[in-house]
């Protein structure tokens, strides 16, 4: 039911940990499954230097976050903002339906380390959407 780079995320997870300097940090949790994710970005000239992340959650939420601060390191802020829960899904070729939230969280962690970021540098934080996984869009949320 997983694909294999689920699991390889999973059992060998990229930048775990946590970034000393880091200048911008997102915490985000979901409700339903409990499971919190941190994000830690060490940015310079606008440019993702380092990021790594700390997950208490599932798998499929260890290999997003994986998955995703693989995908922003060396991206500008702007690239790193529009990465989304469904380009993370992708990279890991697919996730269950019912674990498309564990990715939302990947794509909301970074929005939240991001505009801590721009909040540091004294600059307005962008507006954030409402996150949905595929489930709650299915519902009519
Ligand atoms: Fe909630 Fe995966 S089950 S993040």
């Amino acid at each position: 039911m997983y694909s294999e780079k689920v699991m390889d995320h999973f059992r060998n997870p990229r930048n775990v940990g946590e970034i000393e300097e880091a200048n911008g940090i997102g915490e985000v949790g979901n409700a339903k499954c409990g499971d919190i994710m941190k994000i830690y970005l060490d940015i310079e000239n606008n440019i993702i230097k380092d990021a790594k992340f700390m997950t208490f959650g599932c798998g499929s939420a260890i290999a997003s976050s994986s998955m995703a601060t693989e995908l922003i390191i060396g991206k500008t802020v702007e690239d790193a903002w529009e990465l989304t829960n469904k380009a993370v899904a992708e990279a890991l070729d697919g996730l269950p339906p019912v674990k498309m939230h564990c990715s939302v969280l990947a794509e909301e962690a970074i929005h939240k380390a991001i505009n801590d970021y721009r909040i540091n540098q004294g600059l307005e934080p962008w507006e954030t959407k409402e996150y949905h996984d595929i489930h709650d869009h299915v519902h009519g949320h």
